[in-house]
């Protein structure tokens, strides 16, 4: 019996697996439109049986989007353009899940395979960087303006707004981006967040604006769907974001109606990089990337606050996802870089770990079919 094939119910909604499609930015949007590409691109996933498909950063005003071509749900358009794709991947059985987002003061970005240099205000494409105080990424990156209080009641309003069009399109989980570096981490960590009023100072300020959002969206969905929040669980830098810091947000977020606790790392400053440990011991670039390597926050999370947690960061191998749900290391596993180069990953994985030895979880399309060459294969 696999325990990353069994299913989960929370709140209203029952996941059939363990398998998460972490999200993921394509960089292909029009003016916040899904294209086709995201059509193909998050069918894949459903059709190769991950329980809940994440679509990718998704943004609540035109200014949070990381580049000119990302998604976003700002208006009704996007969110209508939004729903066939939702509607396939329950068509396929699986739960659709929408991560909202504002990339705060990391906005305004050339895509990955485009350089990933901010765009700076000489380019035409470029806009205002915002966040919770005029203090840049690193060198090369803008000045953000620094948020008042008035704007930052107008994003807690466009993460409600974004919330309920996701509903109303039919997504029946939510993630709010609160990690690598983007706007709700740039008002946790110390680095980045250097106000005097009550959204900056001591932990529990520099709480208030993710906690505000959280209650406010988990107010406007009602009690029936899920509600993820991500966190970078340490900066890794002096001074920076800890995972003591992690574990009492965590216990804030439960308060305020979050249900999973999506476990990644690192952002504030740039690329997710890991400098030093939270003692300040140095942290070989290697060890960081190793399998696993972002499990054990999702287990301290999962161990000390009364929350769910998932792991993510290369979860590869289907023995290692089995493990770490057996083990009790997280309730979820989110996979991003390996369920791209393996869209049908989750399929495959209940093979290797015959949870399906006659292909009852392939779509009845290609059970059949993929049945008989299973046949022809043992006959060969
Ligand atoms: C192409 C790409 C796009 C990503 N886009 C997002 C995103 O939109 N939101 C997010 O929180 N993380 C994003 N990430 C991070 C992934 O969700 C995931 O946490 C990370 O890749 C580690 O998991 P992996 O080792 O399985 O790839 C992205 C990663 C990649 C490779």
């Amino acid at each position: 019996m696999s325990d990353l094939f069994s299913s989960l119910t929370i709140r209203g909604t029952t996941l059939p697996n363990r398998v998460v499609v972490s999200p993921l930015c394509m960089y292909s949007a029009i003016d916040g439109m899904p294209q086709p590409f995201h059509f193909a691109h998050l069918s894949s996933f459903a059709r190769g049986g991950a329980g809940l498909v994440f679509t990718e950063a998704t943004a609540i005003v035109p200014q949070g989007r990381i580049t000119p071509q990302c998604l976003g749900i700002w208006n009704d358009q996007q969110a209508a353009a939004i729903k066939p794709i939702v509607d396939f991947i329950k068509s396929m059985g699986m739960v659709a899940g929408i991560q909202l987002a504002h990339a705060g003061r990391k906005a305004s970005t050339a895509a990955p395979f485009h350089g990933a240099k901010p765009l700076l205000s000489d380019h035409p494409d470029s806009w205002q960087v915002v966040g919770p105080s005029a203090l840049p990424v690193a060198e090369g990156f803008p000045m953000p303006h620094e948020l008042s209080v008035s704007e930052i009641n107008e994003l807690v309003s466009a993460f409600v707004d974004a919330a309920k069009r996701s509903i109303d399109c039919g997504f029946e989980v939510i993630e709010l981006h609160g990690a690598h570096g983007y706007l709700m981490h740039s008002f946790l960590s110390p680095i980045s967040n250097q106000r005097t009023d009550e959204y900056g100072g001591d932990l529990t300020q520099r709480m208030r604006f993710p906690l505000e959002v959280t209650r406010a969206v988990r107010a406007a969905i009602g009690d029936d769907i899920p509600l993820f929040f991500r966190i970078s669980a340490i900066d890794g830098l002096q001074g920076g974001w800890t995972l003591d810091d992690s574990v009492v947000l965590s216990q804030q977020l439960a308060d305020a109606g979050i249900d999973v606790v999506d476990c990644s790392s690192g952002g504030i400053q740039g690329a997710p990089r890991f400098r030093i440990n939270d003692d300040g011991s140095p942290l070989k670039q290697s060890s960081a990337r190793e399998p696993g390597f972002q499990v054990p926050y999702a287990q301290r999370i999962k161990d000390e606050t009364s929350l769910k947690s998932m792991a993510v960061g290369v979860i590869i191998d289907p023995h290692q996802a089995e493990s770490i749900i057996k083990n009790n290391e997280a309730d979820l596993v989110a996979l991003g870089r390996e369920i791209m180069y393996d869209p049908f990953w989750p399929l495959h994985a209940a093979q290797t770990l015959n949870a399906d030895p006659d292909f009852d979880l392939w779509p009845p399309q290609y059970k059949w079919a993929v049945d008989r060459r299973e046949q022809i294969r043992k006959q060969r």
